[in-house]
């Protein structure tokens, strides 16, 4: 996992078992770096309370987080990741 800041606002950029996405840092339930938690599967673990995302989605798979996190369409291409984000 590496975060990176585009513009003043910061994402994840995860390899998941050889699948990368890209995410906003920030968990949506409380403002915490999502950079502090772990991988699990093509989850992302949040370390202050535990909520998982969906990597391919950003909906939470348990609470307390109800709200899902932004996922960015990625692109690989001579060995850079390209995001696309808005
Ligand atoms: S701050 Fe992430 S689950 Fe609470």
């Amino acid at each position: 996992m590496k975060r990176v800041d585009i513009d003043g606002r910061r994402y994840l950029i995860v390899n998941a078992d050889g699948r990368i996405y890209a995410v906003d840092d920030l968990c949506s339930h409380e403002e915490v770096s999502l950079y502090l938690g772990c991988i699990e599967g093509d989850s992302i673990k949040c370390s202050l309370h535990g909520s998982r995302f969906s990597l391919k989605s950003g909906e939470p798979l348990d609470e307390p987080a109800t709200e899902p996190i932004k996922t960015y369409p990625t692109k690989i291409s001579s060995d850079l990741i390209y995001l696309h984000v808005e």
